[in-house]
Order: C-alpha cells, then sequence, then structure tokens
C-alpha cells in the first residue's frame, strides 16, 4: 500500500467525467471503478465518457455509478473503450471539446492514459481553463513523475509468463529465441522482462548493444562450453525489424534462432493484484486531489507515497531507465 497526503477540501464539484485514451491498459477498471465510488460517496455525479478524446468530441457520454462499476476489478481492457485521436491535434477540435464540456456542466475531467493523451488534457487546460487530472495509464511505464504506471506489473508479468513457455523449447531445441516485447522507445518493459526471464541478453533503446557485440558473445558463450540456446530480449524500440534483421546475422554464424514478436498479448488479460492497487489507489486519490483544489497535474507514484507532478512536467519528458537496472541487467546477461 502507498502512503497517501492530507488533504483539506477546499472545494465543491457537482460532476466529474472520466476517460480512458490512447492503448488500453490493464488496470484501467479498477482506476474507474475507484474513481466512481470515491466520487459518488462524496456527492459528486460521474460521467464516463467513451473511447478517449474521440468520444468526447462526438459526445459518447455514460452516467457511471457505483453498482454500474461492480464486477470490473478483475476485467482487463477498459469498459469505457479508448482510441487515439489525432483530431486532437487540431485547436479547432479541442475547442468544441471544451464547449461540450462545458455544455454538460462537466467540472473537472479525470484522463487516464499516457504521455499523447496527457498532453490533450493539459491543452484543455492551458487553452481553455478546464480542470484535468492525469493518471499514468500505459503498459509501456514511460511516464515521468511517476515510478510506475497501471498496466505495466501485468504487462511484464504477461510476458514473462509467455517467455517461460519459449524457454522450454528453445533448451530442448538448444536454439536461441529472439523476443520482442513492446514499450515504443522506452525499454522499461524489456528490462525488467529480462531480470525476470533470466535473459541471455536484453537489447534496449537505452542500453544499445550492436551485432558484434552480440555474436562475439554467443561465441564466447560456445566456446565456454554453455549450450548456445536462451531468451534474447529485445525492445521494439531499438528500430523497425532489427529483431528479425539480428536473427539474419545470427544466422550467418551458424545459429538458428527463432523470433517471437509478443505483441498485443502483453496489453489483454487480468490486471496483476499490484495493478488492481495501484489503480484503485490512483483512482480513489485524485477525487481527494480535486477536492482540495489540485488541478493540471499526474497523479502518480514515487518512492512508495503517491504525488503530483505538474503535467507542464510530465509531457514530453523521456524517461530514464535507473544506471543500477542497467548494471543488474549487464552483470545478469552471459
Ligand atoms: O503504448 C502502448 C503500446 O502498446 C506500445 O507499447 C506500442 O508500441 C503501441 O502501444 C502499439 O499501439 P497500437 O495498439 O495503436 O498499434
Amino acid at each position: 500500500m502507498y502512503s497517501l497526503p492530507n488533504l483539506d477540501i477546499t472545494e465543491s464539484f457537482n460532476k466529474v467525467a472520466v476517460m480512458t485514451s490512447g492503448g488500453d491498459a490493464p488496470g484501467m477498471n479498477p482506476a474507474i471503478r475507484a474513481i466512481v465510488r470515491t466520487a459518488n460517496k462524496a456527492g459528486i455525479e460521474v460521467i464516463g465518457i467513451h473511447r478517449g478524446f474521440q468520444g468526447l468530441i462526438a459526445e459518447e457520454f455514460e452516467t457511471l455509478n457505483s453498482r454500474s462499476v461492480s464486477h470490473t476489478v478483475q476485467g482487463g481492457g477498459t469498459l469505457l473503450k479508448s482510441a487515439r485521436c489525432p483530431a486532437f491535434h487540431d485547436p479547432d477540435v479541442r475547442t468544441r471539446a471544451a464547449d461540450i464540456l462545458t455544455k454538460h456542466h462537466i467540472d473537472a475531467l479525470i484522463v487516464i492514459g499516457g504521455d499523447g493523451s496527457l498532453a490533450g488534457a493539459h491543452l484543455l487546460t492551458t487553452e481553455h481553463q478546464i480542470r484535468v487530472l492525469g493518471l499514468p495509464g500505459t503498459i509501456d511505464n514511460d511516464i515521468c513523475g511517476t515510478d510506475d504506471c497501471i498496466g505495466f506489473d501485468t504487462a511484464v508479468n504477461t510476458a514473462v509468463q509467455a517467455i517461460d513457455k519459449i524457454h522450454d523449447t528453445a533448451i530442448s531445441h538448444d536454439r536461441h529465441f529472439l523476443v520482442e516485447v513492446m514499450g515504443r522507445k522506452c525499454g522499461m518493459i524489456a528490462a525488467h522482462v529480462g531480470i525476470a526471464c533470466g535473459a541471455e541478453l536484453v537489447l534496449l533503446p537505452e542500453h544499445p548493444l550492436d551485432f558484434k557485440d552480440i555474436s562475439i558473445q554467443l561465441s564466447e558463450n560456445r566456446k565456454a562450453g554453455f549450450s548456445s540456446s536462451g531468451i534474447i530480449v529485445v525492445a521494439e524500440g531499438q528500430g523497425p525489424d532489427l529483431t528479425h534483421r539480428l536473427a539474419e546475422e545470427m544466422r550467418s554464424i551458424g545459429e538458428d534462432p527463432r523470433v517471437c514478436i509478443l505483441g498485443h498479448i502483453q496489453r489483454g488479460g487480468a490486471p496483476s493484484s499490484h495493478d488492481r492497487i495501484l489503480a484503485s489507489t490512483l483512482g480513489n486519490i485524485s477525487i481527494h486531489y480535486l477536492l482540495a483544489g489540485y488541478q493540471d497535474v499526474l497523479v502518480g507514484v514515487s518512492n512508495g507515497s503517491v504525488t503530483t507532478t505538474p503535467l507542464s512536467e510530465v509531457i514530453g519528458c523521456q524517461k530514464q531507465l535507473t544506471s543500477d537496472l542497467i548494471r543488474i541487467i549487464e552483470e545478469l546477461e552471459r
């Protein structure tokens, strides 16, 4: 459990809206449930906006209540559906969105999503004085201002479970498997999955290895008498087709690797207990932050405590892997 701030009530609200936006992430449902239940107990009505900013401009609204979010905590995906909304780059579309929120007497909007979604929320505040809060919802865990994101833990567990199965066949056939995991430009998923599945090598955008390094490593392993098999985790953010190109290069030095792109399996499935607790905590506290007058911030976690960071500092910021994490990967690689 996380340490929570002591917050005084300084504001009152009649109606709050919530949306999930961008790539879905396991744990979005427990976050929505916590927002709805906490708000309703404080006498606040909650409007669920379907399909993120797309649904906002199409006015796809639904009133949510404590009963309508029953039995959702264990569900993957998002009950509000999600979408990416390139149209939101257009200032006129944002003006329309703000007018719609005002027309529906919505006092505040909570956006659960990744960097692009938080950027959209921030613009609604700076351009139209809409009160917004952001919750970090992305499997990539690439958002600055929070140690953790809703969905990351589940995605890592899903990838590790899949790779454990791949590992069985890798060992049985004395083969290497290059397994590509998601994460956009950030190697957070790959780094954690690599450690947890005992990867022979982990290829991260933040810790690049070129093919020469890899072939030296593989031939040293062979000379040292290690079986020529195991898992090489590749972060997708290293560039298009890198995983297949590496496999080709490995074939040229006599290896017989297989490629497995894990893909969207990493976004689905029931949220882990960790993500349910994180999402429930952030959903709950976000209503308390609104009542305490906070706006235009990301509600996240840092060193076991719930924190807020101005969205202006979060958007466009490149989250770094810690040097400790990279050191562990390097020292555990073979
Ligand atoms: O941001 C989440 C994520 O799953 C990334 O890891 C991945 O690069 C991207 O979304 C895939 O997006 P889409 O589902 O739109 O193809």
